[in-house]
């Protein structure tokens, strides 16, 4: 079946134009529909007609179905005061409100009171333990981002609800694979002012991993990665957004294993995506500039926990070096396909976050396998 949909939407009395291509194979038997969507600049509406609410977050294919989860962000302000969202789709393009599959406390005190930060919400499903698991960013109640903390629920089912399990930095007490007892002796000048050239070789010679060791390593920006060997993955911006760590979790994937790296250390990388390709992992991340978008950033490396390199901005054409006006969140790969990745991103809209866009784009791959991301007013799923 192929169906081809223009929509007209009218917003704060401006028409914008979404036109959606659609190719669904329905083929019985076939692991997964065969879907095009627009990247839109406008409203995307759910079955009810609101525009979604699932910012920063994720997709997974589950049960038959695709379930994208994300930050469900108030008109006004930025603290939450419901949780995490869920819609379900058999198309990823005609999403359905599931409601809030993780919601906050309203008990004074909680690691996630109402009142609290939570962004770039993680789901991804166990298959040893039968559980779906995600993973957040938060920040306590009244703390600003003081917090940056990693937190972790759990759930049966995709569709929730979400068991709210602890909140913390990572892995206290341990210092990364590729930072020696001898490197975290060095005497460090803590006093030393900011954005010095000492002061960068500090921060590359490990100061603020050494500075947060006892209580854990910071995390804000994140995402979760799991292997094709089924081992998952916490990538976060840590050391003030300084640095990206990348963290191995246990079995359940609720837990640390205190095994971790950090990479581009001053480098200032958050909005972290991953993804696995002809044998490489690919990561693609955003500088830091609040809610305004900047370049994208590409990074390779042959072993997750091995060397990574840089590499230019992933995204091509016109207002490319803005990144399309968004900021990356995650690579979904097409369930089923072992070619088919769907980047997407976060048009922020500080002022009502609610109202922030979506700009999803398939990732394309150059002859060497380096991928890239052309901007497209749509794409054919083909
Ligand atoms: C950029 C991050 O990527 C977002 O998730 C959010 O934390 C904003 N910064 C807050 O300014």
């Amino acid at each position: 079946m192929v169906s081809n949909v223009n929509f007209w939407y009218q917003m704060n009395g401006i028409y914008l134009f979404a036109a959606i291509a659609m190719a669904v194979t329905s083929c019985a038997g076939e692991a997964a529909a065969r879907v095009s969507v627009l990247p839109t600049a406008g409203v995307w509406p759910d079955s009810e007609g609101r525009h979604v609410n699932a910012h920063g977050g994720n997709v997974i294919y589950a049960d038959g179905a695709y379930y994208w989860y994300g930050e469900q962000r108030p008109e006004r302000g930025f603290t939450v005061d419901a949780g995490v969202s869920c819609y379900k789709s058999d198309d990823l393009l005609n999403w359905k409100e599931i409601g809030t599959v993780m919601s906050v406390s309203h008990t004074p005190g909680d690691d996630i009171e109402s009142g609290c930060i939570i962004e770039r919400p993680k789901v991804v499903y166990n298959p040893k333990t039968g559980k779906y698991v995600m993973w957040f960013h938060l920040e306590l109640k009244g703390k600003g981002y003081e917090a940056a903390r990693a937190a972790v629920a759990v759930a049966d089912s995709p569709e929730g609800p979400f068991r709210f399990v602890r909140s913390g930095r990572v892995n206290p007490g341990i210092l990364p694979m590729n930072l020696s007892e001898e490197d975290a002796s060095a005497p460090f000048d803590y006093d030393q002012e900011w954005w010095t050239p000492s002061w960068y070789k500090d921060i590359e010679k490990g100061m603020f991993t050494v500075r947060d060791r006892d209580g854990g390593q910071m995390s804000r920006d994140m995402t979760i990665f799991v292997d094709d060997d089924g081992k998952a993955y916490h990538i976060y911006s840590s050391e003030d957004n300084l640095t990206l760590n990348i963290a191995e979790l246990d079995d359940s994937y609720t837990g640390h294993t205190g095994k971790y790296i950090r990479i581009f250390p001053a480098g200032h990388n958050e909005a972290p995506a991953m993804f696995r390709h002809g044998g490489k992992y690919w990561m693609i991340a955003s500088g830091c500039t609040g809610w305004d978008p900047n370049e994208a950033r590409l990074m390779t490396a042959d072993s997750i926990m091995g060397d990574w390199k840089m590499l230019s901005n992933p995204c091509v054409g016109e207002n490319a070096d803005k990144t399309f006006g968004g900021q990356s969140n995650y690579v979904f790969r097409l369930p089923g396909e072992d070619d088919r990745f769907i980047a997407m991103f976060d048009v922020w809209n500080p002022e009502s976050l609610a109202n922030s866009r979506y700009i999803w784009l398939p990732v394309e791959f150059r002859e060497d396998g380096t991928p890239f991301i052309p901007y497209r007013a749509e794409f054919d799923g083909k």
